[in-house]
C-alpha cells in the first residue's frame, strides 16, 4: 500500500483530490541521432482532503510545476491517475471535464500570466462568468463586486488595468478570477515568489483567510519552507520528480526524516538556533532528470549516504499514519528505535 493511500484512511472524509503513481515524462532529441525524455514527475502519490492545505516543496527542477499542471488538467500525463472528487479526471465525461475545470483553479506565480494587459480588471473577474454564463449579467456584475471585497481590492480600481495595479493586488486580481466560479480546490503555484516580502506575507494571509472563509482546499507550490510553515496542513516534499517526505507541517518543522527535508529547513535563515539536530547543508546543484541518479536519486549529494543508496531506491516508510519518508537511514532510525522501546518494554515485564 502506499503511503498516500493508507493515510487518506486515516482521516475523516473522502479525499478531494487524489494522485496515484503519476509520471510525466517529456521527450526530447539529443544531438542528431540521439532521444531520450526528461522524467519531470516519476511516480507521485498524493491527496488533498476537501479545505486541506498541502504545501508541495522542491528545488527548482524538481517537478512541482509539471505536477501542478496535470492536477489542474493543463498537461496530460505519461501515466497514473488523478481522481477529483472520486471520478477519475481522464475517463470523465466533455461535462465532467467542464466541471472539473471549474472546480480545480489555477493561480500563478507571475499574476500577468493570466491577466489581460488590455482589459479592466473587472473585465478579467467577470470572464469567467460569462464564460460559463452564471446568472444574469446584472448578477455577474454582482459577483465582481463581491469578489473584489473578498480579496481585497477597493471597488474604484475596477476600471483600471493591470499596468496600474502593483504587482500585489494584480495578484488579487488573479486569485479573484480564479475564485469566480467557487472553485474547491486552488493550485497555487509560486504565487508569492516575485513579490516582495511584506507584499508576499499580505497574500499568504490572503490565501489562510479565504481557506478559512471558504473551505478552499488549497496546493501550495512552494520552492523553499520558509513560506508554508503558518499556511499548511501537511507538507509534501519534491525531489527529482518524486515525494521523498511527506507529513503534517508540524511534524515536518519538528522531527524530518528525510535529510533531503532537513537541508531545506536548515536553509532557512531563521530556522531554530537552539535545534540540537545537526544541520545538513546542501551542496551541488539538483542532477538532470534525462538521466537521474541510480538508487535514491539524492545520493551524490547525501552527507549520510551508505552503500545501499547507490543501487536501493528506498521505499516509503511509515514513521505514523500520516507521517512518511524514503530514506534507508530514516528507516534503519525507526528499525533501531523501534527494537529499543521493545526490549525496553519486555525488560519492565520481566
Ligand atoms: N515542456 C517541457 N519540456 C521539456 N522539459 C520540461 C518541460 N517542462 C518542464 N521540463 C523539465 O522538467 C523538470 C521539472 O520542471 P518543473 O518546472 O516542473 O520544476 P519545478 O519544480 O516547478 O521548478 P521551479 O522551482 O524552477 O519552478 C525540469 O528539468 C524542467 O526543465
Ligand atoms: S536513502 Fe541514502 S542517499 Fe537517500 S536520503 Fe537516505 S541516506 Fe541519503
Ligand atoms: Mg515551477
Amino acid at each position: 500500500m502506499t503511503d498516500q493511500a493508507s493515510t487518506v484512511n486515516d482521516h475523516d472524509g473522502a479525499p478531494l483530490l487524489e494522485v496515484e503513481g503519476l509520471v510525466k515524462r517529456f521527450p526530447i532529441r539529443r544531438g542528431l541521432f540521439g532521444s531520450g525524455s526528461v522524467h519531470a514527475v516519476e511516480g507521485v502519490d498524493l491527496h488533498i482532503r476537501p479545505g486541506e492545505v498541502l504545501s508541495l516543496v522542491g528545488e527548482s527542477g524538481s517537478g512541482k510545476s509539471t505536477l501542478g499542471a496535470c492536477v489542474t488538467g493543463m498537461s496530460k500525463p505519461t501515466a497514473g491517475r488523478i481522481r477529483f472528487a472520486g471520478e477519475d479526471v481522464a475517463l470523465a465525461s466533455r461535462r465532467g471535464r467542464a466541471q472539473f475545470r471549474r472546480r480545480v483553479q489555477p493561480v500563478f506565480q507571475d499574476p500577468r500570466s493570466s491577466l489581460d494587459p488590455r482589459w479592466p480588471i473587472e473585465r478579467t473577474i467577470r470572464e469567467p462568468l460569462d464564460a460559463y454564463r452564471v446568472g444574469s449579467p446584472a448578477d455577474r456584475t454582482a459577483r465582481v463586486a463581491e469578489l473584489m471585497d473578498l480579496v481585497g481590492l477597493p471597488r474604484h480600481l475596477s476600471a483600471r488595468q493591470p499596468r496600474q495595479l502593483s504587482r500585489g493586488q494584480q495578484q488579487r486580481v488573479a486569485i479573484a478570477a480564479a475564485l469566480a466560479l467557487g472553485p474547491e480546490l486552488l493550485v497555487a503555484d509560486e504565487p508569492v515568489s516575485a513579490l516582495d516580502v511584506s507584499v508576499q506575507a499580505q497574500i499568504l494571509n490572503l490565501l489562510d483567510e479565504l481557506r478559512n472563509r471558504l473551505k478552499l482546499a488549497l496546493l501550495f507550490i512552494a520552492h523553499d519552507l520558509s513560506v508554508v510553515e503558518h499556511l499548511s496542513d501537511r507538507v509534501a516534499v519534491m525531489y527529482l520528480g518524486r515525494i521523498v517526505e511527506t507529513g503534517p507541517v508540524e511534524r515536518i518543522f519538528a522531527s524530518p526524516e528525510h535529510p533531503y527535508t532537513r537541508a531545506l529547513i536548515d536553509a532557512i535563515p531563521h530556522a531554530d538556533p537552539g535545534r540540537k539536530m545537526s544541520r545538513i547543508r546542501l551542496t551541488g546543484e539538483i542532477p538532470s532528470p534525462v538521466n537521474p541518479p541510480s538508487g535514491c536519486r539524492f545520493h551524490p549529494r547525501c552527507p549520510v549516504a551508505i552503500e545501499q543508496c547507490r543501487t536501493v531506491d528506498p521505499p516509503q516508510t511509515h514513521f505514523d499514519q500520516t507521517h512518511s519518508a524514503a530514506c534507508h537511514v530514516a528507516a534503519a532510525g525507526l528499525a533501531q528505535r523501534t527494537s529499543t522501546i521493545s526490549a525496553l518494554s519486555k525488560g519492565a515485564t520481566s
